[in-house]
């Protein structure tokens, strides 16, 4: 089941694909521990619709990329009160990339496109998507759109942002990551070389 979300991406083999585009010393020169973690993945966006997902496999975990429309969008601006960590002060296994960190917790230039890890900060269940706003099975009669986890019933906003008083004590991790072109989105490398 978990390998569900393997969707097949091209995997970046490196060096010499990033440096075409990227011209900083450091992206030539990944450290080794980047490199033992494993390469950037390329994604093709382009049939990424709006309001949907995708989800590809970047170091062994998957990696959501959701297309918000406005109204998600706005949604996220609604759930500030009731998320635990707004403003991500306390990111999970990773700092929170400087450029995401901004109210839709996405990089401006594609504000609307989220890149996060689909890995539940409780006990690393892989949470669903639940967009549809309103009341249905398992979620508050209110509910503003996110992600469900299935395992213990934390629940996320459409940043990745976690509800209070849930299980998972820290929102989803947003990896670093920028567009090569407004078509494909590089996970796991961005102006600084490879994370
Ligand atoms: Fe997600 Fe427990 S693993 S709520």
């Amino acid at each position: 089941m978990r390998r569900r979300w393997l969707i097949a991406t091209s995997v970046t083999s490196g060096v010499a694909g990033i440096a075409t585009a990227v011209p900083f010393a450091e992206s030539l020169w990944p450290s080794a521990a980047a490199r033992a973690a494993g390469a950037p993945v390329n994604v093709d966006i382009s049939g990424l619709s709006a309001g949907t997902m995708m989800t590809v496999a970047w170091r062994g975990k998957p990696v959501f990329i959701v297309n918000r429309t406005d109204p998600m969008l706005a949604s996220v601006r609604a759930a500030d009160p009731f998320v635990a960590d707004p403003r991500t002060a306390h990111p999970f296994s990773m700092p929170l990339p400087e450029y995401c960190n901004n109210e839709y917790r996405s990089r401006a230039e594609h504000r609307n496109l989220l890149v996060m890890l689909g890995v539940c900060t409780h006990l690393g269940c892989t949470p669903r998507p639940r967009f549809q706003p309103g009341a249905q099975p398992g979620l508050p009669d209110d509910w503003p759109g996110g992600f469900l986890c299935p395992c213990h019933g934390s629940t996320y906003d459409l940043a990745g942002r976690v509800f209070k008083d849930k299980p998972a004590p820290q929102n989803l991790d947003v990896p670093r990551y920028r567009f090569d072109s407004s078509f494909s989105v590089i996970i796991g490398a961005d102006e600084r070389g490879e994370a």
